[in-house]
């Protein structure tokens, strides 16, 4: 069971939310929902510990596991210690013994290393590593693997060492912050299904409806500063949060009809000799007075990708015969294809099968080791990583004003200033530091950067992980409206469906298809 008993966070200016109390229970599965930068990382934050609460205080299980969203930290090391870290105490002992080994020792050494021992007996260190196997084959990641650096999986096995890594110790309470992002549909089902068998509290970040519908048996919403537990599902929570939203303002539209009855009849009789009747209505006044209503934080961004005067010669890019692969494993080999100006491509296929590697080649990070890529001419290319870090780099001191500016340094200081306002950074949140933005804000801002610059081809790898429902239904629209050429990878049906007009797949057996027809063409294609 997890208690927040009256917490309020203030972020700089702004308030998040105010003075909430809630419980989350053991055996239920809470989503926790809300906008782009609403607080649900926060929140996940504070009840872990990494972030103080202005006010306020958090009751906790002894022991918590937590899906970090950060796989890239990870990269260096082995497989098998990214499990054990989740234990620090455990872990930091480990590597001070290591450390004191190495040194001449002496007797102060001996006495640390004594303690060293008692802490890795306390913390069951001498089972840690067949406990963390023990994960790993649970979740299907063979032995061979467990002693690779991180680096050397693909993403979706990566990821599951992750969320062995928040289940090391057996906690009872595991909380998982945007756990579906960079997962193709198949791992995201597999998800779903291991989190219905576990037994403990959940709480889960997702933007991912489909995801909360299947695995939740709660919602907390954080919208209105403050969270409120709605039984049931996602779609079950948008149905009653607007029901419970009319109801009050139904109640504050009857109370404000009555208090301006009230004050009329005092203003009439107040001066005259009905005191004790204008007396009672006064305090009646008092007692109704309509509370303020918070407004809602849910806002749609405006996104509209603009082409420059010229267009894009007819073909936009001649891939001819390209081979491409990492330590001898092939990712495609002799696969050649055009994309002609105007076509709008999706491209889906599983975890680890190419995807980003296709789009990196497309938008010149990487060269193929066989074949040609010709680019057409006047082919002005605008890319969004799937990684925000390959573009966007947070360990900057610079504000979101700063880095747009710096994509575009002719610009006017105004149009900036739109282009920012247009993707929510309206006022003071133009000037928010880099490091400070949630994902959803960073993919926003990325995005206004793709706005600026005044493209004739998009090439967007995921842009949709982290952003809220809003702005992928935004997003989605300004692609389909774009009168360039677009190349777009996704796990997201609703958008590739919306956006495609051909299809890149990568299938089964190491082959990849280029299909002229929708997505739903495709899917039909593959049944007959
Ligand atoms: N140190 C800071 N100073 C000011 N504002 C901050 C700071 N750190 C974070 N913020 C802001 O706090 C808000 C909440 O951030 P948080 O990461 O919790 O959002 P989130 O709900 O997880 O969003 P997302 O869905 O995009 O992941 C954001 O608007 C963020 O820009
Ligand atoms: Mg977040």
């Amino acid at each position: 069971m997890i208690t927040l008993d009256k917490i309020t966070k203030r972020m700089g200016t702004r308030l998040l939310f105010e003075d909430i109390s809630v419980t989350f229970n053991e055996g239920c599965r809470y989503g926790l929902s809300g906008p782009n930068g609403a607080g649900k990382s926060t929140l996940l934050k504070i009840i872990i510990g990494s972030e103080d609460p202005t006010s306020g205080s958090v009751s906790l299980p002894k022991k918590i596991g937590f899906l970090k969203q950060n796989i890239e930290d990870f990269h260096d090391h082995l497989v098998i210690n990214t499990i054990i870290m989740a234990n620090k105490r455990l872990w930091d002992a480990f590597e001070e013994r290591d450390r004191l080994y190495e040194e001449e020792m002496t007797d102060a050494i001996g006495m640390r290393l004594g303690e060293i021992e008692e802490i890795i007996a306390e913390e069951d260190g001498y089972s840690a590593e067949s406990e963390a196997e023990q994960l790993l084959i649970g979740i299907g990641i063979p032995q061979e693997f467990h002693y690779e650096t991180m680096s050397a999986l693909p993403t979706d096995m990566q990821f599951k060492v992750m969320l062995c890594q928040a289940l090391f110790g057996n906690p009872p309470a595991l909380l998982l912050d945007e756990p579906t992002n960079h997962l193709d549909l198949d791992s995201i089902c597999w998800l779903g299904d291991f989190l219905h068998n576990y037994t403990g509290t959940l709480i889960v970040v997702s933007h991912d409806r489909h995801f909360l519908n299947t695995v939740t048996t709660h919602i907390a919403d954080i919208d209105y500063e403050t969270v409120i537990i709605y039984p049931g599902n996602y779609d079950q929570m948008i149905v009653n949060k607007s029901s419970m939203r009319e109801r009050s303002e139904a109640e504050n539209k009857a109370k404000e009809k009555k208090v301006s009855q009230l004050r009329e009849y005092v203003a009439r009789f107040g001066a005259g000799t009905r005191a004790s009747q204008v007396q009672s209505r006064l305090r009646e006044i008092d007692r109704l007075q309509p509370q303020d209503l918070k407004k809602s934080n849910i806002d749609r961004p405006f996104v509209r990708f603009y082409p420059p005067e010229k267009r894009s010669g007819q073909i936009v890019f001649k891939v001819n015969h390209i081979g491409k692969s990492y330590d001898d494993i092939s990712v495609f080999s002799n696969f050649s294809f055009e994309v002609a100006r105007g076509d709008k491509i999706g491209i889906l296929g599983p975890n680890g099968r190419g995807k980003t590697t296709l789009l990196k080649l497309l938008a010149g990070e990487l060269t193929p080791d066989q074949g040609t890529i010709e680019r057409g001419y006047e082919a002005n290319i605008g890319y969004f990583p799937q990684l925000h870090g390959d573009i966007l780099d947070k360990s900057k001191d610079m504000t979101a004003f700063d880095w747009l500016k710096s994509r575009k340094d002719s610009a006017y200081d105004q149009d900036i200033r739109g282009f920012l306002g247009k993707m929510l950074f309206s006022g003071d949140d133009a000037f928010k530091q880099l490091s400070h933005l949630s994902g959803g804000e960073t993919a926003r801002l990325i995005l206004a950067g793709m706005m600026l610059l005044n493209h004739n081809t998009l090439i967007l790898d995921e842009p949709n992980n982290h952003l809220d429902l809003e702005a992928v239904s935004a997003l989605g629209i300004a692609l389909e409206e774009f009168k360039g050429t677009v190349l777009i990878a996704a796990h997201d049906r609703d958008l590739l469906e919306r956006v495609a007009t051909k299809i890149i797949a990568f299938e089964g057996d190491n082959t990849v298809r280029f299909f002229k027809g929708t997505l739903q063409e495709y899917y039909a294609s593959l049944k007959s």
